[in-house]
């Protein structure tokens, strides 16, 4: 009789829909979604077998799938044991899962997500004039404060001269590769995808403007970023081919401007902000980042002087003609530079440190999701 089967049947189920609740470390999706799991039998003593198929042979996060799917299996009612076997995904079964991820289309042409018309990812990519002014610093805390605050969020290192976003963040992990897709590591909630991650040990590579404008392509089209609420760009400092591209590529991204105090280097941060008029960019606001030490006195010590961001401020809300704001002011602290060392942004070590509460102020400026256009009325009346 068919009931005779029924608890059977049930424990499978159970087994399944605990298998469901695991995500792939990479994907953060189930397992059961993604064509991992290739079969799940209770046998008879409760002992459940697992074959899972890996997505590339040696994925470096085999262990934690094992540790996920073996406590989530292990939860349920009657099983006493739980043996994984690993396989990999063939080339079509790779194939089928690079189309669904990308939405169900087999693209030819890979497509920027964050530029499609209707992205509610913001778009943010810090510019400084010069290098030495804190501009990863501020990229990497404004990435963690974000990915604190439960966003989802995404960094892409575009610094070819000075690519040290992974290190700050301890992004440690390599990309690992589905198909034509890049699976960006983790560090912090936050996904990271570096130039550094593309060039063998510490080796200076002479970027030229099309490689570069490629190199870019790729990390906005072919890395699985999955529904973004904020990606951070870290642009090489200046005006470059890079901004250029960007420009191109991201139309809809907004320039944030890191500044110190100094004089000089506010001069030349102007002009990297200015360039957001050519491109059509906006301009979102001003970091002043170095500007003063705090003295165990409670004084302030002017080390670059003062006032660089918010002539910067001024300068470009003349220039662009709509308001551009100082979002803040970020003290020196050798614990900004400390904990950047160590890969763990301040604004999660320390959080009460007044750099932290200063970054974590900007993000929370920043924090705001786009509100898609698709759909909306225009608001148009016939004359
Ligand atoms: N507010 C700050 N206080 C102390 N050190 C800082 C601060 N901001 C940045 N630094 C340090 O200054 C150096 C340059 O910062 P970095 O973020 O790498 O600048 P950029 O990306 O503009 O070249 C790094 O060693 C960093 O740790
Ligand atoms: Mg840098």
């Amino acid at each position: 009789m068919a009931y005779m089967s029924a608890p059977a049947s049930t424990i499978e189920d159970a087994v399944l829909a605990a298998l469901a609740t695991v995500d792939d470390p990479e994907i953060h999706r189930p397992i059961t979604d993604l064509g991992m799991v290739r079969s799940a039998t209770v046998g008879g003593e409760g002992v459940v077998r697992v074959e899972l198929l890996l997505t590339v042979a040696g994925c470096p996060l085999r262990d934690k799938l094992r540790t996920d799917i073996t406590a989530a299996v292990s939860a349920v009612p009657g099983v006493t044991g739980v043996e994984i076997d690993f396989g990999v995904m063939s080339p079509e079964q790779r194939q089928a899962l690079q189309t669904k991820l990308r939405g169900g289309t087999a693209a030819a042409e890979p497509v920027i997500p964050f530029a499609q018309p209707g992205s509610r990812t913001r778009v943010y990519a810090v510019a400084s004039g010069k290098g030495g002014v804190g501009k990863s610093s501020v990229t990497v805390n404004l990435a963690a404060a974000l990915a604190a605050r439960g966003l989802s969020v995404g960094v892409v290192d575009a610094d070819i001269y000075g690519h040290s976003v992974p290190r700050m963040l301890g992004a440690n992990g390599s990309p690992t590769r589905v198909e034509d897709m890049i699976m960006p590591p983790e560090a912090h909630g936050v996904k990271v995808i570096s130039i550094g991650m593309f060039t063998a040990g510490n080796a200076a590579v002479v970027w030229r403007g099309p490689m570069l404008h490629r190199a870019l392509q790729q990390f906005l089209a072919d890395v699985y970023w999955g529904d973004l609420d904020v990606l951070l760009l870290d642009l090489p400092p200046g005006t470059g081919d890079v901004a250029i591209s960007l420009a191109q590529l991201l139309p809809n991204a907004e320039i944030l401007v890191v500044t110190t105090p100094q004089t000089a280097a506010a001069e030349v941060a102007e002009r990297a902000g200015a360039i957001a008029l050519q491109t059509h960019q906006r301009l979102v606001g001003v970091v002043e980042n170095m500007s003063w030490l705090e003295l165990p006195t409670g004084e302030r010590m002017e080390i670059f002087g003062s006032g660089g961001g918010a002539t910067v401020a001024e300068s470009l809300t003349r220039t662009v003609g709509a308001t551009v704001p100082l979002l803040g002011q970020v003290p020196l602290d050798t614990r900004v530079r400390e904990s950047g060392d160590a890969g763990r942004p301040i604004v999660l070590v320390d959080p009460t440190a007044p750099a932290a509460v200063a970054l974590s102020a900007v993000a929370d400026r920043l924090a705001v999701r786009r509100e898609s256009l698709v759909g909306k009325p225009l608001g148009l009346k016939p004359r």
